[in-house]
């Protein structure tokens, strides 16, 4: 099997979506399955311009470190991004990166380019929010879920913690730690399945 990987997407270094990522993989690991953590932030990647020039080829013109990173995505047959809740959707800098897609999107339903090994490409997403309202996954869902059927991964599993704010405060939540842990172990070792929650749209775990 290929390796995982770990896409960490919140702007706040060791931040609470990050701390449930590196649980997340601590459970990869023990699987012994190698993996790959990207910090979006630390990436360059500017915004799609909708300027046409992948629709026919499927490359995207723009030449920043979102090519290496579309190779990644072809050889990854895991992927797991983690992510906080802004104003009720994705931080800028990972929406960036999943609208830099579109030439992936173009690939596959325009071009009818599928990727290597689709049976066992499967994706994990985890994301915290601050607030009290249970809804506040909704968009952030919405837009993952069509990321991951562009690249062709089954969506395997999800984390969705709401209430928790402060910066490091989910490390006092040991079931979550615990809950995206055995996540990590049973995706990499193949067990992961999809479960009817996991389509259920914004609700909290
Ligand atoms: C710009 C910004 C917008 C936010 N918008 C929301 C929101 O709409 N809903 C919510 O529940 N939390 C919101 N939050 C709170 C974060 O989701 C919360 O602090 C989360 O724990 C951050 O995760 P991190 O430590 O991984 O960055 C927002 C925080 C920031 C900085």
């Amino acid at each position: 099997m290929s390796g995982v990987l770990a896409i960490a997407s919140s702007p706040r270094k060791k931040g609470n979506s990050e701390i449930l990522l590196d649980a997340c993989l601590e459970g990869v690991a023990e699987a012994g399955i190698t993996f790959e953590k990207i910090r979006v932030c630390e990436l360059k990647i500017s915004p799609c311009l909708n300027c046409g020039g992948c629709e026919a080829t499927g490359v995207c013109v723009i030449n920043d470190d979102m090519q290496a990173l579309h190779k990644k995505f072809s050889e990854s047959e895991i992927l797991i991004v983690s992510s906080p809740v802004f104003f009720m959707g994705l931080p800028a800098q990972l929406k960036a990166m999943v609208d830099r897609c579109q030439a992936i999107w173009v690939r596959k339903y325009v071009l009818k380019q599928r990727m290597a090994n689709i049976e066992r490409r499967r994706a994990l997403f985890i994301q915290v929010g601050g607030m009290k309202r249970e809804n506040v996954f909704e968009g952030g869902l919405m837009t993952i879920t069509a990321f991951f059927a562009t690249l062709d991964y089954k969506f395997s599993e999800r984390l969705l913690l709401n209430r928790i704010d402060s910066k490091g405060a989910v490390a006092t939540h040991p079931s979550a730690l615990a809950r995206a842990r055995q996540m990590g172990l049973d995706i990499a070792r193949g067990e992961s399945v999809i479960e009817e929650r996991s389509n259920r749209l914004g609700k909290a775990d």
